[in-house]
Parts: C-alpha cells; structure tokens; sequence
C-alpha cells in the first residue's frame, strides 16, 4: 500500500505494545479490503492516557485500539459509551465521532463472534466459567447479555466470584451468575457443560499449569473454551481434549476483537472468507 496525503491511521495505545498482534489484523484487513489505512502501535506512558486521547482526536485518527492498562482510566476520556462497554467498565476500542471518542468493548463481542464461528452458542445454556477476575468478569456480562440460563462462576477466592456474581445479577434483574469456589466444582450437577477458561493460569511461561487438574473436573467439560492463545494449546485445553471434549484457545477472540473494531471504525462488515486470512496469519505465528 502506498501511503499517501489521503491514508488514515489508527493505532493501539498500551504499555507495553511491543509484542502486539494487532498491527498484523489490521493492516492485514485494509491490505485485503484496498482500504488507505495504517494501523501503528503507540506505547503511552504512566499518566498520560487522556492527553493521548485528546492528541488522537487533534490528529484526527480515525480509530483507537486500548490494552493495558489503560481500559478502564481511558473511560474518563471518552464522549460516549457503548452500554455492555459500560456495564464491564472497560473499553478496548475508541471509535471517532462528532465531539469526541465513543467506546466499546469488541473483547466481549469478540469473543462471542469467535464461539458463533466455531458453533458454540450461549443462549439457553449452563456455562462454568472459571475465575473472577477483570477477565471473567467482562464474560460473566457477557453470558448473562447472551441469555445464558446459568452460569457457575468457580473462583479461587469465594469473595470475589460472590462480588461479581450479586453486580452482574442487579444489573440484568435475574440470578443468572452463581459463584462457588474452585474446589466445589464437584457439587455441579451431572453435565457436560461449555466452560469458559477465565483466569490467567497457564499463561506462558507458565504452560504447565491449570487452574483446575482434576479428572473428575473434566468429566463435566463439553466444550472447553480457554481465552489464553499464548501458549496454542494450554493445559487446560489439552485435559479438556483427554476427557473427549473439543477445546479451543483465545486467538480467534483476538482476532474477531479486531474485525469488530476494523468494522466500526470503517463501515464495513468483514466476511468469514476475510476473517480467515487474517487468521491463518495471526496462526503462523505460533504454528
Ligand atoms: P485478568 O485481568 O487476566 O482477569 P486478574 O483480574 O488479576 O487478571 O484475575 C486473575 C484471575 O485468575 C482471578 O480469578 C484469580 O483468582 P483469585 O480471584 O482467587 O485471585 C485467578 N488466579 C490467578 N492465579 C491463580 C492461581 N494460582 N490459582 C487459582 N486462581 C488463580
């Protein structure tokens, strides 16, 4: 692609964005779309996230990517809001408007759009999802938005899934997340459940861990659906696979994460024959 005095720009803003994917998304889509558009990387430093916003919007970017740790500060920054953004507290991706930034969160959009594209659906189902953190949190909103029936939310600090569980449950008016500890997993009812992976256990360097070993555990795991991609195949995922059920990792998340923002910043819908492009490419990376 030439650039030119016409090429638009849009970036990701983060500490650190050294090691990011999402210059190769994004500037993968434009490449195959013909579009006049880079996508760069911007490191902002402690503090400085709402003059970074503000000098965004007086170069007029067209679209902002947000990473750690800034997706929840770079909310005060915003003109407005997008309602599940809203409910999770964190924003991923700024989008240009008249007065200002309008955020979203495409994670969680993304997420759901990587488990329609493998076949996995939420609405109606019984979904276990392990941890309570900043992560689990955004996809207890997540299942509880989809219309998920139930959702066990196992943590290993019993608070913390109570606290997020009685949040999420005011704001959708239904008792639909119900936290236990890790260790009660036992108490669920006989199933083979879609469990979603939402803790940062396993991450590399720590591949060899899972949060949860046990065989019995698995026995109940359908679908096993780790949000890690570094390493490719986690344990979690490879204890899923030895107890039959059909496990997948976090990169086709990413991925959708960037077609929806790419579409919104651009007005265009990305087809599955786009996306896969994009995905072989993001996979060599690893594979
Ligand atoms: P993230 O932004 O990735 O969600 P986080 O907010 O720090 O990160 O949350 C980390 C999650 O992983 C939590 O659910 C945490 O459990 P606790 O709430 O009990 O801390 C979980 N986690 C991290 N290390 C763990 C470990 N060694 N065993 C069990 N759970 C762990």
């Amino acid at each position: 692609m030439e650039i030119n005095g016409k090429t638009r720009t849009c970036g990701l803003i983060g500490n650190p964005v050294e090691h990011t994917l999402s210059p190769m998304i994004h500037n993968t889509l434009a490449e195959l779309l013909g579009h006049n558009l880079v996508y760069v990387p911007f490191p902002v430093k402690a503090g400085q996230v709402a003059q970074a916003v503000s000098g965004a919007d007086a170069l007029n970017l067209l679209g902002l990517n947000v990473t750690v740790p800034y997706k929840s500060a770079v909310i005060e920054c915003l003109k407005e809001i997008d309602g599940l953004a809203g409910n999770i507290g964190a924003v991923n991706t700024l989008v240009r408007t008249a007065g200002g930034y309008k955020g979203y969160n495409t994670d969680m959009e993304g997420l759901y759009r990587a488990m329609v594209s493998e076949g996995i659906s939420i609405a109606g189902e019984t979904v276990i999802l392990l941890g309570a953190g900043g992560a689990a949190r955004a996809v207890a909103y997540l299942c509880a938005v989809k219309g998920a029936a139930q959702v066990y939310m196992l943590n290993r600090t019993l608070d913390k899934a109570q606290a997020v569980a009685g949040e999420v449950n005011r704001a959708m008016g239904r008792e639909v997340i119900c936290p236990m500890a890790l260790e009660n997993y036992t108490m669920l009812p006989e199933g083979k459940y879609l469990t979603i992976q939402g803790t940062s256990v396993g991450l590399a360097p720590h591949a060899e861990e899972a949060v949860i070993t046990e065989d019995a555990f698995y026995e109940k795991v359908g679908t096993g659906f780790d949000l890690i991609y570094r390493p490719w195949e986690t344990k979690f995922m490879q204890l899923t696979r030895a107890h039959g059920g059909q496990a997948y990792n976090g990169l086709k998340m990413l991925l959708y994460q960037g077609i929806i923002a790419y579409e919104l910043w651009n007005d265009v819908k990305i087809s599955e024959e786009e996306a896969q492009v994009v995905y072989e490419r993001l996979k060599g990376q690893f594979v």
